[in-house]
């Protein structure tokens, strides 16, 4: 059969196209009706063309029958918004130190600038999102202290790192009812205590916390990088939970790359099935995740 207004390389190029869609079917089947966490990294989120074709795929998701739990992070944002008041970025084991002045920037950038600017695109491409700050009655935090061995002497020294906390509780009513509402939850990374202390608290350590007490049925953590790295710097495509747990602890895991590590490992002990840690820069990073044979990034499965 010919297409007379086509092109040969027009017609190849639309039964390529076609053939993915067919190809996508199974796995529209096999994830519809779930819970899909998403941590979108403020690493991730710079590139405007980017952000659009993210936000279009997030819309895509529900369309099928998905449910996507958005987190965001916001660390490059906030280190220019600390660099243009004059504040310095220190980081211990990839948090971020935060005294009283970083946690105001931190709040002002993650829950007024960059979440509602998520909640914008994925609104315009057509998807009903609805933009909340764990600190707004959602996640209740506790200060995090940090236990670091002095190299010298091997002994342990706890570390104040200041306003960074780690989730204790979520109010899991307030998501559920987003998502029965068909809403798309868009989550800043922050947290309460009881005193009513505002708490920065890790984007990914509250994407595994979330998909673990929504016992969601996967989390996806997009970064800046393919996935996880070995020690020759290359690609490790696929991890057990065990094999996720003995290399957390390595040398070559570093900076931010622990937190991630390390939250898939605790979402998936709480019943979370699969986690990925995959390249937010490439276009469609999610659908191809999803919705592809091979999928891409690292994926950590409980098997
Ligand atoms: N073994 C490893 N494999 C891959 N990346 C690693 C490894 N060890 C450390 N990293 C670092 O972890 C970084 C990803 O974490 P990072 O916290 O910087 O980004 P993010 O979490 O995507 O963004 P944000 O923290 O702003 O939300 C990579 O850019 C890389 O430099
Ligand atoms: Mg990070």
């Amino acid at each position: 059969m010919k297409f007379d207004f086509l092109s040969e390389s027009d017609q190849a190029y639309f039964i390529h196209k076609a053939s993915t869609l067919v190809e996508a079917l199974p796995y529209i089947r096999e994830h519809s009706g779930d819970t899909i966490v998403i941590k979108y990294g403020g690493h991730a989120m710079g590139d405007k063309k980017l952000s659009e074709s993210f936000s279009r795929d997030i819309g895509l998701l529900k369309e099928v029958g998905i449910s996507p739990v958005i987190i965001h992070g916001g660390g490059p944002q906030i280190g220019e918004r600390l660099k243009s008041k004059n504040l310095a970025s220190n980081f211990v084991e990839g948090l971020r130190v935060t005294d009283k002045e970083t946690i105001k920037v931190v709040e002002e950038v993650l829950s007024k600038d960059i979440n509602s600017e998520i909640v914008d695109s994925i609104s315009t491409s057509g998807g009903k999102a609805i933009g909340i700050s764990g600190s707004d009655n959602l996640i209740t935090a506790t200060k995090l202290n940090i236990e670091l061995k002095d190299s010298d002497s091997n002994i342990e020294k706890i570390v104040d790192i200041g306003f960074v906390g780690e989730p204790k509780s979520l109010n899991i009513n307030i998501l559920e009812d987003f998502i029965k509402k068909d809403q798309i939850p868009v989550i800043s990374p922050l947290g309460k205590d009881e005193q009513n202390f505002t708490y920065n608290i890790n984007a990914d350590t509250v994407a595994g916390f979330v998909a673990g007490e929504l016992k969601a049925s996967k989390l996806l953590l997009l970064t800046d990088v393919p996935g996880i790295f070995n020690e020759e710097k290359k690609l490790i495509s696929s991890l057990t939970l065990k094999e996720a747990i003995e290399i957390s602890g390595m040398d070559y895991i570093s900076g931010g790359m622990k937190p991630k590590i390390q939250t898939c490992i605790d979402a998936m002990e709480k019943g979370v099935s699969k986690s990925t840690i995959l390249d937010g820069r490439i276009p469609h990073s999610v659908i191809l995740e999803l919705f592809t044979e091979h999928g891409i990034g690292t994926q950590i499965s409980n098997n």
